[in-house]
C-alpha cells in the first residue's frame, strides 16, 4: 500500500474504531432492560477487522474541504454501522450463506440467526439515531446527511441491489443490468460517503457532479475487484470464504466477461476515477492513492 494512504487510513481507522466503541459501550448504561447479548452481538459484528473504507472516505474528503473531523464522526459511525449491518444480513443462510466474515465466524454462526437479523436491524437504526442526535452538526446538514444515507442504503441503493443480486443467482444478466446491480448494492454507499463528507462545505454544490463521477467509478471498481478476489483471493487473506460467488452461482463481472476482461474494466474505471479527481479544486494524495488501492487490494 502507498505510504500516504497507509498512514492516513490508519489514523482514520483508529478514529472510527474508537468512536464506534464509545457509542456502542454507551448502550450498556442507557437502559438496564436492553439484553446484554444484543449489545455484545452488535459489538461483535461492528468492532472487528473491517477496512473502514467508507468512514475513511468521509474523513478524507471532509479534511480536504477543511471540515472539522468532530463534525464528521456521527456520519462516519452511521455509514460503518449500516455497512456492517449489510454484511451481517448478506451472510445469512437465506442470502449468501457464509460462515466467515472479517476473519471470524459470521454473526449468525457465533450467535444465532434471529440474533443476527436483530443485530443488523439494530445497527441500522442505531446509525440513524447517532446521526440525528449529533449536536455538532446543524439541523440542515443533519437532514441532508440522513437523506444521503437513507437513499443510498435503501431500496434505491444497497437494498435494491441486494434484491437484484439474489434474483440474478443462476442467471446470466445483460452487462448493463450487472452494472446497475453493482452500482446499487455497493457503489451507492461508497459514493454517498463522499457526499456525506463534503455536504457541510460551502463548495459542495460546485463539487457534487465531480464527486459523483469519482464515487461511482471507485464504487463500481470496488465491487468488480471484490468479484475478482472471490476467484483469485485466499480465504485467510480475505477473511471471508473464497469461492462463495461460484458456489452460489452469483452474477459477477468475471462470470460475464472472464477474469482478464473484468480486470481491464476495473482498471478503466480507476483511470476514470483519477480523471474526475483531477477536476476537483483541491489536492488529495489520499484519494489519489485510494483509487489505485481499490484495484490492487487483496482483501
Ligand atoms: C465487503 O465490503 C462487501 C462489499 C460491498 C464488496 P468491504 O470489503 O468494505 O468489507 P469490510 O468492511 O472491509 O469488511
Ligand atoms: C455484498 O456483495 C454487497 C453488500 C451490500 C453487502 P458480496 O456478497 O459480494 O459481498 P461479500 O463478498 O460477501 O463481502
Ligand atoms: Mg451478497
Ligand atoms: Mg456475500
Ligand atoms: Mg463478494
Amino acid at each position: 500500500m502507498e505510504l500516504v494512504l497507509q498512514q492516513q487510513l490508519k489514523i482514520y481507522q483508529q478514529r472510527i474504531n474508537q468512536q464506534l466503541q464509545q457509542q456502542l459501550t454507551s448502550l450498556y448504561d442507557k437502559q438496564p432492560c436492553i439484553p446484554n447479548t444484543l449489545i455484545e452481538a452488535m459489538e461483535y459484528a461492528t468492532l472487528n477487522n473491517g477496512k473502514r473504507l467508507r468512514p475513511a472516505l468521509i474523513y478524507a474528503i471532509g479534511e480536504a474541504l477543511h471540515i472539522p473531523l468532530k463534525q464528521l464522526d456521527s456520519a462516519a459511525c452511521a455509514i460503518e454501522l449500516i455497512h456492517s449491518y449489510s454484511l451481517v444480513h448478506d451472510d445469512l443462510p437465506a442470502m449468501d450463506d457464509d460462515d466467515l466474515r472479517r476473519g471470524q465466524p459470521t454473526c449468525h454462526i457465533q450467535y444465532n440467526e434471529a440474533t443476527a437479523i436483530l443485530v443488523g436491524d439494530a445497527q441500522q437504526t442505531f446509525g440513524f439515531q447517532l446521526l440525528s442526535n449529533d449536536t455538532s452538526v446543524s439541523d440542515t446538514h443533519k437532514i441532508k446527511l440522513i437523506q444521503l444515507l437513507s437513499q443510498a442504503s435503501g431500496v434505491e441503493g444497497m437494498i435494491g441491489g441486494q434484491m437484484m443480486d439474489i434474483q440474478s443467482e443462476g442467471l446470466l444478466p445483460e452487462l448493463a443490468q450487472l452494472k446497475t446491480m453493482h452500482n446499487m448494492k455497493t457503489g451507492a454507499l461508497i459514493n454517498t460517503a463522499l457526499h456525506m463528507g463534503a455536504c457541510q462545505s460551502p463548495l459542495y454544490p460546485q463539487l457534487k457532479a465531480y464527486l459523483t463521477q469519482y464515487g461511482q467509478a471507485i464504487g463500481l471498481a470496488f465491487q468488480v475487484q471484490d468479484d475478482i478476489l472471490d476467484i483469485e483471493g485466499d480465504t485467510e487473506t480475505l477473511g471471508k470464504p473464497q469461492g462463495s460467488d461460484l458456489e452460489a452461482n452469483k452474477s459477477t463481472y468475471p462470470k460475464l466477461l472472464g477474469l482478464k476482461e473484468a480486470k481491464i474494466y476495473r482498471d478503466q474505471l480507476i483511470s476514470e476515477a483519477q480523471q474526475s479527481l483531477s477536476n476537483m479544486p483541491f489536492q488529495s494524495p489520499f484519494l489519489q492513492e485510494l483509487s489505485l488501492y481499490v484495484a490492487k487490494r487483496t482483501h
